[in-house]
């Protein structure tokens, strides 16, 4: 298993997993991934599971964007490990802290947000179809 950046080369194969992951949204454009956030990939036996997305302000706050494992890969903590070496790579480009954001049903991910972070804030109607919002802040400065 390897993590890497997304390439050019990787969009046509998540953003088919993407699409599996957030079923019920339009699929982001190779543009979104690669110019307006930072996207990395992760690659098992030469095929894309997982992808996870990230963006950081002017300031060096990082930011979540996106995050999906393939289903028939979930559950074996690979969620938690790609989200570690997002927080590594905001870390290394400079952040001071990360912020993430996942709605009050995805139990899964409010986990992986929690272990590394402190769930902060309840934001109502956050999410067009999922609902309530939970924001979690990681520290990334030593
Ligand atoms: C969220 C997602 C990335 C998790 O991927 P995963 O590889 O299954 O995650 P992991 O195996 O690392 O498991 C995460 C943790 O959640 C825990 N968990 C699983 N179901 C849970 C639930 N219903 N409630 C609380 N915790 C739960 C697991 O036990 C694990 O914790 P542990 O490592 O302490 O055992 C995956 O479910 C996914 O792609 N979902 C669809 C897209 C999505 O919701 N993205 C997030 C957008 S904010």
């Amino acid at each position: 298993m390897i993590i890497r950046p997304m390439r050019k080369a990787d969009y046509a194969a998540v953003a088919e997993l993407a699409n599996l992951c957030r079923p019920n949204r339009i699929t982001p454009s190779i543009e979104w991934f690669l110019v307006d956030h930072h996207a990395l990939v992760m690659m098992i036996d030469g095929e894309a599971v997982g992808y996870s997305v990230w963006g950081m302000t002017a300031d060096w706050h990082a930011y979540g964007r996106d995050h999906g494992i393939r289903p028939d890969w979930r559950h074996k903590g690979l969620g938690g490990l790609l989200h570690e070496a997002r927080l590594k790579a905001a870390r290394d480009a400079g952040a001071s802290h990360f912020v993430g954001i996942t709605w009050d049903a995805n139990g899964p991910m409010k986990r992986i947000l929690g272990l590394k972070g402190v769930r902060m804030t309840h934001v109502p109607h956050h999410f067009a179809d999922e609902g309530d919002g939970w924001t979690y802040v990681c520290e990334l400065k030593d």
